[in-house]
């Protein structure tokens, strides 16, 4: 690459706040295998075993090790393993990964998704992940959950695309959605989203990107970041 195109690339904000990420993970690290020494070792590699064939696209996630290792960035970007502890739910949580870890640096976890997957329910159960089975829909709150959450997190999930359709939620969709996380928040609570990319390649409609932004995130691409709440 030529040097004038790098001098370019760097003085882009994205490419710059990437890059002190990456740093902050290398400085401020997570060791994975004490968590990795506290997995039923038998248990995983027989659920393990039992994908290594599947067709399925969600087969992926019975090799645990790669699965952890993302969500430790996950953690760390949001400095989990830097603070005191935290009370956390992960809405379309999965197997379980991202809050393995944070239960294991002595947050207190609750996830949140449609229990249509039985690798999923495998994986909570070999990680000790408690699990609201609950399908999160357009214009419906969440149900009551007991307790309030210094942390709301969702990381590539889909919950809000119609289905079958796949027709993305629009704007009055994701406010209803706002409003309602905002009654299971602590006071000073926080959110974050990791989207997925849409299918024509974005992430968000410009209208909902305003909304966001309105409402009190920082967006970075597909990080939209409620640091201080959701205003309204
Ligand atoms: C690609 S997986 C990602 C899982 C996990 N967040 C991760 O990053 O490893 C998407 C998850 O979102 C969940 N999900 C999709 N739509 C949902 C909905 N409407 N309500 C709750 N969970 C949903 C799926 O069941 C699945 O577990």
């Amino acid at each position: 690459m030529k040097l004038s195109r790098k001098i370019l690339k760097f003085a882009n904000p994205l490419t710059y706040r990437r890059g002190w990420r990456r740093a902050q993970r290398s400085i401020f690290r997570i060791p994975l295998q004490p968590m990795l020494a506290k997995i039923d070792e038998t248990r995983a590699r027989e659920i393990q075993q039992r994908y290594a064939n599947s067709a399925a696209g969600y087969a992926k996630y019975a090799n645990i090790e790669p699965w952890l290792q993302l969500n430790r960035e996950r953690v760390q970007d949001l400095k989990l393993h830097r603070s005191e502890p935290k009370r956390i739910l992960d809405l379309g949580c999965g197997g379980g990964f991202f809050l393995f870890i944070a239960k294991n640096l002595g947050h207190s976890v609750q996830g949140l998704d449609i229990e249509h997957i039985a690798l999923f329910t495998e994986l909570l159960e070999l990680f000790d992940i408690p699990r609201v089975v609950w399908r999160i829909t357009a214009f419906e709150p969440l149900p009551s959950l007991g307790q309030k959450f210094d942390w709301i997190t969702a990381f590539s999930t889909n919950f809000y695309l119609y289905h079958p359709s796949k027709e993305r939620w629009g704007t009055a969709e994701w406010d209803f959605f706002l409003a309602d996380l905002r009654q299971h928040l602590a006071p000073g609570g926080k959110i974050f989203f990791g989207l997925n990319p849409l299918y024509s390649g974005d992430y968000y409609t410009p209208e909902l990107r305003d909304l966001f932004i309105r409402r009190g995130a920082h967006v970075e691409r597909e990080r939209i970041l409620f640091e201080n709440g959701v205003r309204f």
